[in-house]
């Protein structure tokens, strides 16, 4: 059986409809990842095969003035759960993120590029990658990038929100990346981890894997208002693209956000359709395949 921490987020909540019963998912109320005895106690009440970490501190912009709690959940937390698994000999999944790189240049990263965060959160994740790795377990860290489903709170519903009450939405078009779904990033990590398990030396290391192909916020955004301009009346008649500068955060983003996902294609034989396909499938899970209009989140 594999234990999933982090069962109400966006990811979590895909990898238990994908595992269903094979799988136990803790959610924040049944243990809070960043208490090392607690987290030990569940699994240690479980004995799991292998510990999916699907939990992190998510608030990019928040973390910039909540750092102790950044770094608990991002790099303390994973350390726990890396202890346990390598006392254990089982593996340790986990996901990191495209802010640990700094965005420079317009080539896709690979696993080999130094990282160099420019936020908090990224930093909290670098260092949870770290903390993983010097463990020295059995582990497979997905960095993916631009993570949404059909319900969560994120840049697709903002988006979809915005679009049903205003007329103009202006939208960041200088940062580039690939955006994922993540229903398709649980079925390709969980076919890795399977992968992995098969191989006579489990191949630990650090993977890139987010959808195929390349977009801006702006780009994902028409996107976005094209599909769901289909199934429900939009008020939204112009999609503005502006730079970062124009629209200030607490936390600076990479310009620079595509993955290149060779090494977990090669190593795992998992990839991930063009990020049009993730799109497409969100878009029939929100609305259903008939196409009519349902309440947005
Ligand atoms: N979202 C993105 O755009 C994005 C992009 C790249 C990479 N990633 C990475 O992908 C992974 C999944 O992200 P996601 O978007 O699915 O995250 P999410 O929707 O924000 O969910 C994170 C979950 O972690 C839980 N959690 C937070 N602190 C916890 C704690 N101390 N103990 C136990 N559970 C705790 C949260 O529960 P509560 O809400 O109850 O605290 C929440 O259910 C993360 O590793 C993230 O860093 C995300």
């Amino acid at each position: 059986m594999i234990v999933i921490l982090g069962k109400s987020g966006q990811l979590g909540r895909a990898l238990q409809a994908l595992l269903g019963g094979s799988a136990a998912a803790l959610g924040h109320d049944e243990v809070n990842i960043t208490d090392a005895a607690a987290l030990n106690a569940a699994l240690t009440r479980l004995q799991p095969e292998a510990v999916v970490n699907a939990a992190a501190y998510t608030a990019v912009d928040k973390a910039e003035r909540d750092a102790d709690a950044a770094f608990a959940v991002n790099a303390r937390a994973p350390l726990y759960a890396a202890e346990y698994c390598a006392h254990e000999g089982i593996p340790l999944v986990h996901f990191s993120t495209d802010y640990v790189f700094s965005g420079e240049g317009s080539r896709p990263w690979t696993e080999e590029d130094p990282p160099a965060p420019l936020s908090l959160y990224g930093r909290s994740k670098l260092d949870g990658e770290n903390a993983i790795r010097r463990r020295g377990g059995k582990h497979l860290i997905f960095r993916t990038s631009w993570l949404y489903d059909a319900n969560g709170r994120n840049f697709l519903n903002t988006m979809l929100a915005l679009g049903r009450t205003r007329e103009e939405v202006k939208v960041v078009a200088d940062q580039h990346g690939a955006p994922t779904y993540a229903p398709q990033l649980a079925q390709a990590a969980m076919a890795g981890l399977t992968a992995a398990m098969a191989q006579k030396e489990f191949p630990s290391g650090v993977y890139h894997l987010c959808h195929g192909g390349e977009t801006t916020w702006h780009g994902f955004a028409e996107a976005i208002f094209a599909a769901a301009g289909r199934r429900e009346a939009l008020n939204v008649r112009k999609v503005t693209a502006i730079p970062s500068e124009a629209y200030p955060t607490p936390a600076r983003r990479p310009h620079n956000s595509r993955l290149d996902c060779s090494k977990a294609r090669k190593t795992l034989g998992i990839l991930l359709p063009a990020w049009q396909e993730g799109l497409a499938a969100c878009m029939e899970q929100k609305y259903g395949s008939a196409g009519h209009a349902a309440a947005g989140s």
